[in-house]
């Protein structure tokens, strides 16, 4: 996976890729006023066609998050749609792409300056979780999660992976993979960035949107294909222990995908193997996104050209 992207959009621009330019007292750098989201379009093995999966959900939890966070006057969220849709065969990519959309505020100004909004769009490599066939190790961290009340979780700003950074050095400083988040409740939350299932007799079990999470789109799409598969999965608050005793545990994110964890603070999970239930997950996972199953043709865009 090593192609080089050529052309980034900024603000409905399509420019060269070092022509990219951000003002150093844009809020966008001072204050972090940036909300961004992270898509993939998947390369078809046969027709080398790309689809992007799920890029209208992705689209309308930006348009969240730019509510949220009180942007004033922000790009459509067609322009948004066109403008990726032309971005990535213009990079002229040979594998799977990353998308990373940002809605941003590219003026100065103060705490409570609300534009201008601008918004950038770049089309990237990026490769597969090293765990994606061999799980995870992960562990606990001494951080708590943000929460609703503070740096709302459910809105992908920027300014909620400063978080996440202190986690994941951390989890690195411990020789872990990376690592979960307890939430103020002292409940489970997530990883710095993908959502959690364990899979305990049969059911899977995930943290509730209460736990102070991302709404994930991936986490959506492995509850709906997991009922179609005829799993039971809840929604609902997880203690820690309740993964040392689980029989499986795998996380999962549009960056991550869905890739098994197979220690937990040190402990292995079930039999210290990727689990044969998060292994048909995944396979189901990739044939949807990839478009090798013709199951759900409305989570996959087709980029044309
Ligand atoms: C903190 C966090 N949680 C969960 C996820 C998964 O969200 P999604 O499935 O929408 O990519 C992400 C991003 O991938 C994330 O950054």
């Amino acid at each position: 996976m090593g192609w080089t992207p050529k052309y980034l959009i900024q603000n409905g621009a399509m420019i060269p890729w070092a022509e990219g330019r951000l003002h150093p007292h844009s809020m966008a750098v001072t204050y972090a006023a940036t909300v961004f989201e992270g898509i993939r379009a998947y390369r078809h093995p046969t027709t080398g066609a790309y689809a992007i999966f799920r890029l209208d959900e992705h689209l309308a939890r930006i348009a969240q998050g730019v509510k949220i966070m009180r942007f004033e006057n922000p790009p459509t969220l067609d322009v948004m749609r066109a403008g990726i849709l032309k971005l990535i065969p213009a990079n002229d990519p040979d594998d799977d792409v990353y998308i990373r959309l940002q809605v941003l505020i590219d003026g100065p100004g103060h705490q409570g300056t609300r534009g201008p909004t601008g918004w950038t769009a770049v089309a990237i490599p990026r490769e597969r979780s090293a765990g994606f066939n061999k799980g995870l190790s992960v562990g606990f961290s001494s951080w708590t999660r943000l929460s609703d009340n503070s740096s709302p979780p459910r809105v992908k700003a920027v300014a909620n992976y400063h978080a996440g950074r202190l986690v994941t050095m951390q989890a690195q400083a411990d020789g872990y993979d990376t690592a979960l988040i307890l939430n103020s409740q002292g409940k489970v939350s997530e990883a710095p960035g993908a959502c959690l299932f364990i899979v305990r007799d049969g059911k899977l079990l995930t943290p509730n949107l209460n736990s102070d999470i991302l709404e994930s789109v991936t986490r959506d799409t492995v509850i709906a294909f997991a009922r179609e598969m005829g799993l039971r999965v809840h929604e609902v608050p997880v203690d820690r222990t309740e993964l040392y005793v689980a029989d499986e545990v795998f996380l999962c994110g549009t960056g991550q995908e869905l890739v098994p964890v197979t220690q937990v603070d040190r402990l292995q999970v079930g039999g210290g193997q990727p689990g044969p239930v998060t292994m048909r997950l995944q396979a189901r996972y990739e044939a949807l996104v990839r478009g090798t199953s013709d199951d759900h043709p409305e989570w996959r865009t087709k980029v044309e050209g």
